[in-house]
């Protein structure tokens, strides 16, 4: 794309978004349409025949994804789950085996042990901030090091740049699913990664009116597999979408500073609270994780978990009292969010390897004007 040189924001208002050659439009119209004209048969005017295949308001996404995150091939979908799905299916087989996080997202989780495994694909949650651990959890059939880093919902960081070096002296890939720090604060691809895994429904798309998903590949040839399988399987991402998503993208790099402001006040304010006994943040210092994550990210994210005293019931409470910081799923976007993500978000890992604490809250930090987040927060801890 020769786009390479350009920055971050740029290529985010840019990438594959060249005024529309017909009429000139400035942004990629929505092209609501699922077959295309031929000029005589097999004779197509623009690459296009069917929207399953590729549609121009997609391709637009899918090119601004490539390049935000450095890679050479971006694929949308219908979410986020979608585009994980159609990477298993892409790169394993029955009898392979992938680790996971010990904390994956609940839905990624669920992916594995309920979908997957019925098909005879393998996995191990392992705490991949231990390298040790990730060292003798890898077999001959392990195909994938599925990173998140943050991880959903305890912001646990691991080390992208030694699970690449790791994963491919043992001939595996390494996934990351980069949806908490978003291609803005990380890039894994420059890194080491070989895939990464967005639900654009969080940060990307930024304003909670959208569910998607994306892949982005470094390698052309791996993204030309998974392209073959996204078409094949056809989980793809619709045009309005899409639209919504790419129009999302553009403003992420200042959303995302926003985000970034906000949460370390919040952390701030939670840190001397009373009732609050450990706050999850990798831009604190103490984090286990921080030295890992100022290397690897531009700044800490909007994602700010907490413990509380009292346990799983005054969590909820504090959920429940909540009132600028809405109690909802997801994250990501421009309004703050609140869940309890034991009992929300993460109940479908109860009883699992991967169960969360019951006095745990999760906040997704939004980017409403900071003193109104705070004093918010300090009536519903109160
Ligand atoms: C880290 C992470 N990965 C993947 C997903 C799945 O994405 P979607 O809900 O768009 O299918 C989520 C959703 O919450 C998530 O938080």
């Amino acid at each position: 794309m020769g786009r390479m040189s350009e920055g971050f924001e740029t290529l985010a208002i840019h990438a594959g978004q060249e005024a529309d050659p017909q009429t000139g439009a400035v942004v990629p119209p929505i092209y609501a349409v699922s077959t295309y004209k031929q000029d005589g048969v097999g004779g197509l005017r623009s690459g296009y025949e069917y929207s399953r295949s590729a549609n121009p308001t997609r391709t637009a996404l899918e090119e601004a994804m490539a390049a935000v995150e450095g890679g050479a091939r971006g694929l949308a979908f219908a979410s986020g789950l979608a585009a994980e799905d159609t990477l298993l299916r892409t790169v394993c087989k029955p009898g392979d085996h992938v680790i996971i996080p010990n904390d994956a997202y609940g839905g990624t989780y669920r992916l594995f042990a309920k979908v997957h495994e019925r098909w005879g694909l393998h996995y191990d949650p392992v705490a991949l901030d231990n390298m040790n651990a990730v060292g003798a959890a890898i077999t001959p059939k392990t195909k994938i090091i599925w990173v998140e880093t943050p991880t959903n919902p305890l912001l646990g960081i691991s080390d992208i740049a030694a699970l690449a070096e790791l994963a491919h002296d043992c001939g595996a890939l390494l996934v990351v699913d980069n949806t908490f720090a978003s291609p803005y604060l990380q890039q894994p691809l420059a890194l080491g990664a070989d895939i990464v895994v967005h639900s654009t429904t969080k940060y990307v798309g930024g304003h909670s009116d959208v569910v998607g998903g994306a892949l982005v590949a470094r390698d052309p040839e791996l993204g030309e597999q998974l392209a073959y399988h996204q078409n094949a399987m056809g989980a793809v991402a619709g045009p309005f979408d899409a639209w919504l998503t790419l129009r999302g993208l553009k403003t992420l790099a200042v959303r995302m500073e926003r985000h970034c402001d906000n949460a370390e006040r919040v952390v701030d304010l939670l840190l001397a609270h009373p009732k609050v006994i450990s706050v999850l943040y990798p831009g604190m210092p103490e984090h286990p994780g921080h030295e890992v994550a100022a290397k690897q990210m531009r700044r800490f994210g909007g994602m700010v978990s907490f413990r509380v005293a009292g346990g799983e019931a005054e969590a909820v409470e504090i959920c429940n009292r909540a009132k600028l910081f809405t109690l909802g799923e997801s994250l990501g976007g421009v309004e703050s969010l609140i869940e309890h993500p034991g009992r929300m978000t993460h109940a479908s890992a109860a009883g699992s390897p991967l169960e969360v604490p019951g006095d745990l809250v999760r906040l997704s930090v939004g980017i409403e004007t900071v003193d109104d987040l705070l004093a918010d927060l300090t009536q519903a801890l109160s």
